[in-house]
């Protein structure tokens, strides 16, 4: 399973890319917008500084919702970089363009998955990714987890070549629990990813084996 860290900020990107286990970079606009980056120009450039601090799949999102719209803007950013997946939302113009995408050689992410059903269509017109959000399916009421071994199995059965993109993680237990349903990628904010190296007994038995070193120190 590939880990991408769901964050535009630079300093936490550089933290997890320090641990030398990232695989790419997912943002969005709320991201971005929390960052405090303003105008076209300026997203650009942070899009481009981040492709060239990480070695992997960048999603970059566009914020159009019309077919012609999307494929002009994911056109441009797939132009800052060759790392570049061009992130389009699940609806019926997204799609539309991700067939575009597909065909003109450039990848994508649809983001904004919720059921299988959406997941088959992305996967027909030749999504690169699928991100199914999966805390925010949990925050409804509903099994997020159980949605990604659900599309897992129909990709399997199916033989569709889009990876399963587990987003919206918000605790280590996801990731695991993701890695378990056949998740291909866990896009994390960092303290998810930061949250897998806990565990108490660690802790203890770190501490017991220092304290014992002293003795042949
Ligand atoms: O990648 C999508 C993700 O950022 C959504 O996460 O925590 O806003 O549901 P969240």
């Amino acid at each position: 399973m590939k880990f991408f860290i769901d964050t535009a900020n630079l300093a936490q990107i550089k933290e997890a890319n320090d641990l030398g286990i990232l695989d790419g970079v997912t943002t969005n606009p709320s991201l971005m917008a929390k960052e405090g980056i303003k105008g076209t120009e300026a997203v650009m450039q942070h899009y481009k500084t981040i492709c060239e601090m990480v070695n992997g799949d960048i999603s970059a999102e566009v914020i159009s919702t019309d077919f012609d719209g999307i494929v002009a803007e994911g056109k441009i950013l797939a132009a800052i970089h060759p790392n570049i997946v061009v992130k389009v939302p699940m609806i019926k113009e997204g799609i539309k363009a991700i067939k575009w995408f597909t065909d003109n050689g450039i990848k994508t992410n649809c983001t904004l998955i919720f059921s299988a059903g959406q997941a088959i269509l992305a996967a027909k017109a030749g999504a690169t990714y699928v991100s199914p959000f999966i805390g925010r399916i949990d925050d409804s009421g509903w099994d997020g987890v159980e949605l990604i071994a659900q599309i897992a199995n129909i990709y399997a059965i199916q033989g569709f070549k889009t990876e399963i993109l587990a987003a919206s993680i918000r605790n280590a237990l996801h990731i695991v629990k993701c890695a378990e349903a056949g998740a291909d990628v866990c896009t994390c904010p960092l303290d998810s990813i930061l949250g897998l190296l806990k565990h108490p007994l660690t802790d203890i038995g770190l501490a017991k084996f220092l304290e014992d070193a002293k003795k042949f120190a």
